[in-house]
């Protein structure tokens, strides 16, 4: 083993075997200084002869290069190992201090942040609120929670007989319209009511059912102050022996009732669904509400339709659900003109534009 490589492989013994910065240096002083031995041997180049001198020159270039790519990682790995060293004294999850109001400038600084600068005066700390659409789900799902629906959950992509064939909806219904629907390139959709929700939560379980499904759907509507291209819904399904019209009736007025007051008045105006026989539109008002006189859509209903049983006991391929047992009421409610009706929003786009000026009105 030439002299220069042993040098080379002591040093990068001691560069791993620095434990701080301080030895690290020390190290680069020994090999690299300007009286290292690394640089002696530059030194002594001059007294090499004529084929050496090469050969040895390629060899120290070599050993300088190992040696300094070495140190450079050495010092990446002390500088980030003394980086957590001080982070772990410091627990970033703890809350910070409530601001005085004449610190309540200072908005926007995380926790953290102030943590790594080491400022330790008062910590600005803005509490968030929840987005008042948020805010109309919880309480929503807290009254059907109580009438006994438990959560069904389902994609947002979904494919067409989910969302179309097996709510008996045929090829030809305007809803299935390119116009209407968002289609992805490989034949799938961005699902446009949550209705899909029925079908998957009768495929998983056998009745007796009773379900709710609160999620976003999507249509390819002219956007405007009452439609946006995402809007939310929850959708309800109980099956069971003898559920009839009067039951639906009564779990949606219990419903309005609640979340809007005693003197709601409920409407269920007939109306036309593929998947329901009869449906029903749900209209209420209420004079405790702005604009009480007036009545406002907020759902669409009926008794689920033999056929879309029949849909899912061939997805099921069992006849669970036998429509001369069973029988079905679903409801499919408008989240965001239910939250627009509670908070006296004037504009469904307000939901989805971040506005602190607006959210901080629900806080
Ligand atoms: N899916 C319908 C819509 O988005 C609403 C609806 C109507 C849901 C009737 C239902 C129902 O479950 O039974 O317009």
């Amino acid at each position: 083993m030439h002299p220069l490589e042993q040098l080379r492989d002591d040093a990068l013994r001691e560069i791993e075997a620095a434990s701080d910065e301080q030895a690290l240096e020390a190290t680069r002083i020994k090999y690299l200084g300007k009286s290292g031995s690394i640089s002696a041997w530059g030194e002594q180049m001059k007294t090499l002869g004529k084929e050496e001198r090469p050969v040895i020159g390629r060899l120290l270039n070599e050993t300088r290069n190992a040696v300094t790519v070495a140190i450079e990682k050495r010092a990446e790995i002390l500088r980030s190992q003394k980086e957590s060293v001080a982070l772990a004294g410091i627990d970033i999850s703890l809350p910070g201090v409530t601001v005085p109001s004449a610190y309540s400038g200072y908005s926007g600084y995380s926790t953290r942040s102030i943590a790594l600068t080491g400022y330790s005066g008062y910590l600005p700390l803005e509490r968030g609120s929840r987005h008042p659409l948020t805010q109309m789900l919880q309480q929503s799902i807290q009254i059907f929670r109580r009438m006994g629906f438990s959560l069904a959950d389902g994609p947002d992509i979904e494919d067409e007989w989910h969302c179309f064939d097996a709510l008996n909806t045929p090829p030809d219904h305007p809803a299935r319209n390119e116009q209407d629907t968002f289609y992805l390139p490989d034949g799938r959709l961005l699902r446009t009511h949550t209705s899909t929700v029925q079908i998957r939560a009768m495929e998983s379980a056998p009745p007796p059912l009773r379900v709710i499904a609160p999620g976003a759907a999507y249509r390819r509507d002219e956007i405007d102050a009452t439609h946006s291209a995402q809007f939310h819904q929850i959708e309800g399904l109980y099956v069971d022996e003898n559920v009839s019209v009067a039951d639906l009736k009564g779990a949606l007025e219990f419903f309005l009732r609640e979340l809007f007051g005693p003197e709601t008045d409920v409407q269920f105006r007939p109306h036309y669904f593929p998947f329901t026989e009869p449906s029903l539109e749900v209209y209420m008002r209420s004079k405790a509400l702005k604009g009480g006189e007036r009545w406002i859509e907020v759902a669409g209903c009926g008794m689920v339709h033999p056929a879309v049983f029949e849909a899912v006991n061939k997805a099921r391929s069992d006849k669970a659900y036998d429509a001369e047992k069973w029988s079905g009421y679903a409801f499919g409610l408008g989240m965001d003109r239910l939250a627009m009706i509670l908070f006296d929003i004037p504009d469904i786009r307000l939901f989805a534009q971040n506005d602190l000026r607006f959210l901080r009105q629900f806080a």
